[in-house]
């Protein structure tokens, strides 16, 4: 019979890759809630209308790669395409404001866009993201730049750019957007139909599009960093000191437009060099409109996501494959050293040591051999004989050295002799 593949673009995380995971979803928390963000957790799902009017109907993420299905009863349901919108959700819908004057919150985990699956993107993928509510100076923004900083560090990542830019508020992008359509105008036929459209309906649009031809046009467009008025300009040269106080590197990169609507003033990509096309690891901005838009008060808001599967990529890029190595292997021989091993392999483990055992009642020639490929550092080898004499052998697989230990005292000599390692 033909076996069931996953969904294409949706990937197992197999046990030999999760180590990654684990690691960067530890330090992540570590990080995150050190600089005093802390955890929500909202659906995968939400009503469509949340992403059409948070991301905006006229992007890319919204228009051509959204899970957007009915639900039995008719309703019009997405899976979550980021976490933003659903965060925002969750503040306004709990009235999160009213507690005090900023919030931080972080969430990790899948989201889904219909993409063209490559290295680097899929369908399912998995998000790091953060937000902080309440907060309209530049020193939050450059805060959390730097903190990606430390998070990128404290995971182990380096040789990354941070790239950033202002968008610029409501006022001076109505002046630019006048500024690019005109020029959209001038450059004629020479876009594709997309662009075309875009140009009517949302002009910033354009720059998200991955036709070479438009790209290469768009080298000459206007740049909205030129537009933006004298407040965002101080907003945005804040931000700028913040990060040379902080001792953040970074580069002004005035291409970057961010591929949803809701941002405005700062905006930011992490970016590498090692992953082909995918080269974003992370990226976010300030979206001040977007509480009010989805029906809150009118608080200001930042905050980034950073794509983990990106982030495994460059550590197996680096550092190859994490192994996680059990401490002890049980090898017994007979029945009754059998049952023996196999409870005091509970009492390792009760005491936090990471411990394999041999279920099968296999040869104990056959049992070395899995002990060795098992990586563990001790085997610990009970025979019906050292059972009589309530002894057990302990072995020390990297010096390759080997002693008797009365059985009543193993764990404390392994716990013992372990500590001196
Ligand atoms: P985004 O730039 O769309 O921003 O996604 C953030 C990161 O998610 C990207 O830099 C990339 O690493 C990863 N990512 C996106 N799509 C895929 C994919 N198909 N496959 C693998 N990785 C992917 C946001 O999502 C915003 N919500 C960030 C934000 C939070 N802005 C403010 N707050």
């Amino acid at each position: 019979m033909e076996a069931v593949q996953a969904v294409r673009g949706m990937n197992d995380i197999l046990p030999e890759q999760v180590g990654w995971w684990q690691g960067i979803e530890s330090a992540a928390r570590e990080v995150l809630e050190n600089f005093g963000y802390r955890e929500m957790r909202t659906p995968v799902a939400e009503k469509l209308e949340l992403f059409a009017r948070g991301i905006g109907e006229s992007t890319d993420i919204v228009e051509k790669e959204m899970y957007a299905f009915q639900d039995r009863n008719g309703d019009w349901l997405a899976l979550r395409p980021e976490a933003t919108a659903s965060i925002v959700r969750s503040y306004v819908q709990h009235k999160l404001h009213a507690d005090s004057g900023h919030c931080k919150f972080y969430q990790i985990g899948p989201m889904f866009r219909h993409e063209r699956p490559q290295k680097g993107r899929y369908r399912q993928f998995h998000q790091i993201d953060a937000e902080v509510f309440g907060l309209d100076g530049p020193m939050i923004d450059a805060e959390m730049m730097h903190m990606l900083d430390v998070l990128l560090e404290r995971i182990g990542i380096s040789g990354v750019t941070l790239n950033i830019n202002s968008l610029g508020c409501a006022k001076c992008r109505q002046v630019y957007r006048e500024a690019l359509k005109s020029f959209l105008v001038e450059k004629g036929d020479g876009f594709c139909g997309d662009c075309m459209r875009r140009r009517e309906t949302n002009p910033l649009r354009v720059f998200d599009c991955k036709v070479q031809r438009c790209g290469e046009l768009l080298e000459s467009a206007p740049r909205l960093i030129d537009y933006i008025c004298d407040d965002c300009r101080a907003h945005f040269d804040a931000v700028k000191d913040g990060l040379e106080k902080l001792g953040t590197r970074y580069a002004v990169n005035p291409r970057i437009v961010r591929g949803l609507d809701y941002y405005m003033r700062t905006t930011f990509e992490v970016i590498t060099d090692r992953l082909g096309s995918q080269n974003a690891i992370g990226g976010g901005g300030r979206y001040d409109g977007l509480v009010r838009d989805l029906g809150g008060p009118d608080v200001p808001a930042v905050g980034f996501a950073m794509g983990m599967e990106r982030l495994v990529l460059l550590l197996e890029q680096e550092k190859g494959r994490p192994v996680r190595l059990p401490r002890c292997f049980f090898a017994s021989l007979g029945e009754k050293a059998g049952q023996s091993a196999f409870l005091l392999a509970q009492q390792f483990r009760g005491q936090g040591i990471e411990t394999e055992i041999d279920y099968e009642g296999r040869s104990l020639k056959s049992q070395m051999r899995r002990a060795d490929k098992s990586g563990a550092r001790y085997v610990l080898i009970l025979g019906e004989d050292e059972l009589a004499r309530r002894e057990i052998q302990l072995r020390d697989m990297l010096t390759k050295t080997q002693r008797i230990v009365p059985l009543e005292n193993i764990l404390e000599t392994l716990l013992a002799v372990d500590s001196e390692k």
